[in-house]
């Protein structure tokens, strides 16, 4: 290594220690946590190589390793990097083949001892038969620190200098290091557990029905893809706090889902999550469910009636469909937002509400903001924590643990168990964009649940050949809503084209002047799907 660093000061060492951690903390992958990790010591301590072991059974896992000088590559196996690093060093990786027992190990060692090993000159000192392995790569010095996690050693992570000798400052920072380490190491092998059952899962075709039955299915975020880990690290990151959350969506995503999940997941929890659809109500209505009226504000308002902010109260409220709030409407909302303080309609009295705001919408807020259909100062308001569920297509490895889980779900519901599904279906499965995402697999699985005979889940497969069947929704939404869903959809799938062969029209078998007028009707940007992304691979 170059340049002799210097030792930290208290209060740098904390804000190395606090910025690690954070880094350590946003990468699902345990390499590119180390990578993180690395880059952040590099001025304090530098390290050449960081080393991840953990302990499987009576056996040792290498599990991950960043190099200074081998880029890491995304997605690598663990062993492939292994490698890579080792014939870096011109030494031989072959051994990484063999299995190696714990028994004897240094990591046995520091699992009973819980002691850090500092090793200064390893060629010369080797005490178990991994430090062989790295005096026969050239290397000179090591810090080999434990990584706990409820207590329990869980393996070893070993920070090496090719050359040169690590300082006792050095090293007492470097175990302090390993506790956010530790962390890191236990959610990537969560993860991996995850991984491992989806894919045996999808090798045995069977569904994991026993399990599944016993379990309450409400609420429940089924997937594993690195698009919806980073939904669910965002999730419980804000959980935590009562700041206002954007979820951003196409339909059907889980918006909904995602919302009850921050609730659940906050010291809210206790209290009920009050729901509010803007787009299922006339317009005129959105203001007195939202703040409640008095009696006689208007006709028909016979009693007094308290709104969802009054009943969200040390709860939280989910403003479903956000973007289609009321100007008037949106202006009371900012004052909330600001304040925490609102009129019922009709009334004088002022009342406040410490609710927790959550609100959705499947459109680009941001776009609706320039063309003055959504108040700017109201966006920035929502945006404090914006998250965006990912379309389906764009997490397609979710796909065959979703079909089992809605199989499972809805099986169970009909008292029947599905074990298999073919092979090929999954792929068609798979295969496809899934314009109406989550809820769409939903209602064909379910559909398919009540048509299968036996224990074999049979799919209509032919009905996905065009993708243009609009999205079906279960839940009770307004007709406007979903028709508005449809459409928006179908002009994603054109970018924005409307007449001809491959326009949205065609797509939902309309005359093209009927499409238009109900584009104009539903005050839908048709220009902002132009740039949008080819969700069919095989449109001409
Ligand atoms: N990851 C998931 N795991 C399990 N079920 C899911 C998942 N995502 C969505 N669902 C299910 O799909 C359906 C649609 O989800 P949800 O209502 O939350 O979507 P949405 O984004 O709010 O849709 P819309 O924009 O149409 O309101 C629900 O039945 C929900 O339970
Ligand atoms: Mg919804």
């Amino acid at each position: 290594m170059t340049a002799p660093a210097l030792p930290p000061s208290p209060e740098e060492r904390y804000l190395l220690l606090l910025r690690i951690a954070e880094s350590v903390n946003e990468r699902l992958e345990l390499a590119a946590a180390l990578e993180a990790a690395r880059f952040c010591l590099e001025p304090h301590v530098p390290v050449d190589a960081i080393v991840v072991i953990t302990i499987d059974g009576p056996r040792l896992r290498r599990h991950a390793i960043s190099a200074a000088k081998v880029p890491r590559v995304e997605g690598e196996s663990a062993r492939s990097a292994f490698a890579r690093v080792i014939e870096s060093l011109q030494g031989d990786p072959s051994f990484l083949d063999e299995e190696v027992p714990l028994e004897g190990s240094a990591v046995e060692y520091i699992r009973r001892t819980r002691e850090t090993l500092v090793y200064g000159d390893i060629p010369n000192d080797v005490r178990f038969p991994e430090d062989a392995r790295l005096a026969n790569c050239g290397i000179q010095s090591l810090v080999r620190c434990p990584l706990e996690r409820g207590g329990e050693v869980i393996g070893t992570i070993a920070y090496i200098r090719q050359h040169g000798a690590f300082s006792a400052e050095e090293a007492a920072l470097l175990e302090e290091v390993s506790g956010p380490m530790a962390a890191a190491v236990a959610n990537s092998l969560a993860y991996e557990e995850i991984d491992r059952l989806k894919t045996r899962l999808e090798e045995e075709n069977l569904f994991l029905r026993g399990e599944l039955d016993a379990r309450d299915f409400s609420g429940d975020i089924v997937g594993s893809s690195a698009a919806l880990r980073r939904v669910l690290t965002q999730v419980d990151r804000v959980a935590r706090t009562d700041s206002t959350v954007l979820i951003e969506g196409e339909t059907g995503t889980g918006k909904e889902l995602i919302a009850s999940a921050i609730h659940k997941r906050s010291a809210r929890s206790r209290r009920p999550m009050i729901s509010l659809n803007c787009a299922a109500l006339p317009p005129g209505l959105v203001a007195s469910e939202l703040f409640g009226h008095e009696k006689g504000a208007f006709t028909g308002a016979i009693q007094r009636r308290a709104g969802r902010f009054e009943l969200a109260r040390g709860g939280t409220l989910f403003l479903d469909e956000v973007g289609d709030l009321p100007l008037e409407v949106q202006a009371a909302l900012l004052r909330v937002l600001q304040e925490g303080t609102f009129e019922r309609v009709g009334g004088s009295e002022t009342l406040r509400t410490d609710a927790r705001l959550i609100a959705a919408t499947n459109r680009d807020l941001a776009r609706e903001v320039p063309d003055g259909r959504f108040r700017n100062d109201l966006f920035y308001r929502l945006n404090v924590f914006p998250i965006s569920v990912p379309p389906l297509r764009d997490r397609r490895e979710d796909i065959p643990i979703l079909v089992e889980y809605f199989a499972a779900r809805h099986g169970a519901a009909l008292g029947r168990r599905f074990r298999r599904v073919d092979r090929r279906t999954m792929d068609a499965l798979v295969r496809y964009d899934w314009p109406g995402n989550v809820r769409e697999l939903e209602n064909l699985v379910e559909r398919a649940a009540i048509l299968s005979e036996g224990d074999r889940l049979v799919v209509d497969v032919s009905a996905l050949g065009s993708g243009a069947a609009p999205p079906t929704d279960r839940r009770p939404s307004s007709l406007r809503d979903q028709e508005r869903h449809a459409i928006e959809d179908a002009l994603r799938r054109t970018r924005g084209r409307v007449s001809g062969r491959n326009g949205a029209a065609t797509l939902l078998d309309l005359p093209s002047t009927t499409l238009e007028s109900k584009i104009r009707k539903l005050k839908i940007d048709k220009y902002r799907f132009r740039g949008a992304r080819e969700a069919r691979p095989e449109s001409p």
